[in-house]
């Protein structure tokens, strides 16, 4: 990637994506739903798509229909799963693409069922269950009534899932006590013979801290990516970072003493200095904060001055050797220095998953395997 094709870009590494799914299925022996929603955590819907499935992955799950329409559009023909809202005229859509929908209450399985019944066919559905999340989900005893009044009508519950609250903490009741209540209405649908076929409960954390979570699948987003669920807690060896964020230098310039730099002159150069410039900035989902860095030439450098909308000016003086052209690395590793997607969201006051959302559209995406 040469400076007359792309200033900045992101990478991607599919082979590392389909290691990352690979290991899952490996360390819990049960089959992958794919979480990648919200564009593919970033990275791209369809690419990502395609290696999940590559690497082993049965089901995609996503959060709304627009999301998995999109995949069907790209050939995917795996079980797809929305795992959030869906808005009572796209049941027909859901039908025609067998797209499986979740069902949180009693109210919406109503209203689907009225589109079912004038459009024909069966809708696959997947009864989300509230065991402690406070968001989602039908409370614990209504679910037996539930699943009784749905049977031999066009809405086939195929699957039962909840969703963990606070599974990235390994010492906390909250996430076995989900288990427990969890495990408790399975064990009553089953008495009753209405136990759905397919259960899953577990996200990145409750892979890696929970294995009485795994039921039939899991569904990890974080944890495929790349990255650790878990604050503080870098992944196990195996599995394998995902993302790099790279620029060029786009200008190079040797400042007196005394120059503001970038809006508001909230960083002065106090002697000569040497300050390049990358094109790279809030618009592209780099926040606009103070005491950030990026790697030229295998060294950490200060960003410095403001964050603009579409650059930022980096501390070139340890660099002595730095041109115009030469390639910066805001996530990922250059030489034996890494700068990891975690640190670059501690510096943001947030968390991995929200560095990676924020990643703008107008980011190429270039897919390495
Ligand atoms: C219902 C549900 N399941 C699974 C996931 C995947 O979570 P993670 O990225 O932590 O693995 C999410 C993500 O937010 C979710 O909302």
């Amino acid at each position: 990637m040469d400076i007359n094709t792309y200033s900045t870009w992101l990478e991607i590494d599919l082979n590392a994506l389909k290691n990352n799914v690979a290991e899952v299925i490996k360390m819990t022996g049960r089959d992958v739903m794919a979480v990648i929603k919200a564009n593919g955590y970033g990275h791209g819907m369809r690419p990502i798509a395609q290696a999940c499935v590559a690497g082993g992955a049965t089901w995609c799950g996503v959060a709304r229909i627009e999301e998995a329409l999109v995949l069907r559009r790209a050939g995917i023909s795996n079980r797809i799963l929305v795992l959030g809202f869906t808005p009572a005229s796209k049941i027909p859509e859901a039908i025609e693409n067998n797209i499986t929908v979740a069902i949180f209450n009693a109210e919406l399985a109503q209203t689907y069922l009225e589109y079912v019944r004038i459009h024909g066919g069966t809708l696959r559905a997947h009864v989300k269950v509230e065991t402690g999340m406070g968001r989602l989900g039908m409370p614990v005893e209504v679910v037996a009534p539930f699943l009784r009044a749905l049977k031999n009508s066009p809405i086939q519950i195929e699957g039962i899932f909840t969703h963990f609250a606070r599974a990235d903490e390994a010492d906390s009741d909250s996430t076995p006590e989900q288990i427990r209540l969890f495990n408790s209405l399975l064990h009553d649908l089953d008495q009753q013979g209405l136990k759905p076929e397919i259960v899953h409960a577990a996200n990145s954390a409750a892979i890696l801290n929970f294995p009485a979570s795994y039921y039939d699948l899991t569904r990890p987003g974080d944890l495929i990516m790349g990255m650790s669920p878990i604050e503080g807690k870098p992944l196990p060896a195996q599995f394998k970072p995902v993302l790099t964020w790279k620029a060029r230098l786009i200008s190079l310039r040797t400042f007196p003493a005394g120059q503001g730099i970038s809006y508001g002159s909230k960083y002065v150069t106090s002697k000569e200095e040497r300050i390049g410039v990358i094109p790279i900035g809030y618009g592209d989902g780099f926040r606009r904060v103070d005491g950030q860095q990026a790697l030229v030439g295998g060294k950490r450098v200060n960003i410095v001055g403001r964050v603009c909308m579409d650059q930022c000016m980096l501390q070139l003086d340890d660099v002595p050797d730095a041109k115009i052209g030469d390639e910066v690395v805001l996530v990922g590793g250059q030489g034996s220095e890494f700068i990891t997607i975690d640190e670059v969201a501690q510096r943001w006051g947030t968390i991995n998953y929200e560095v990676v959302c924020g990643l703008a559209e107008r980011l190429p995406r270039i897919y390495i395997e």
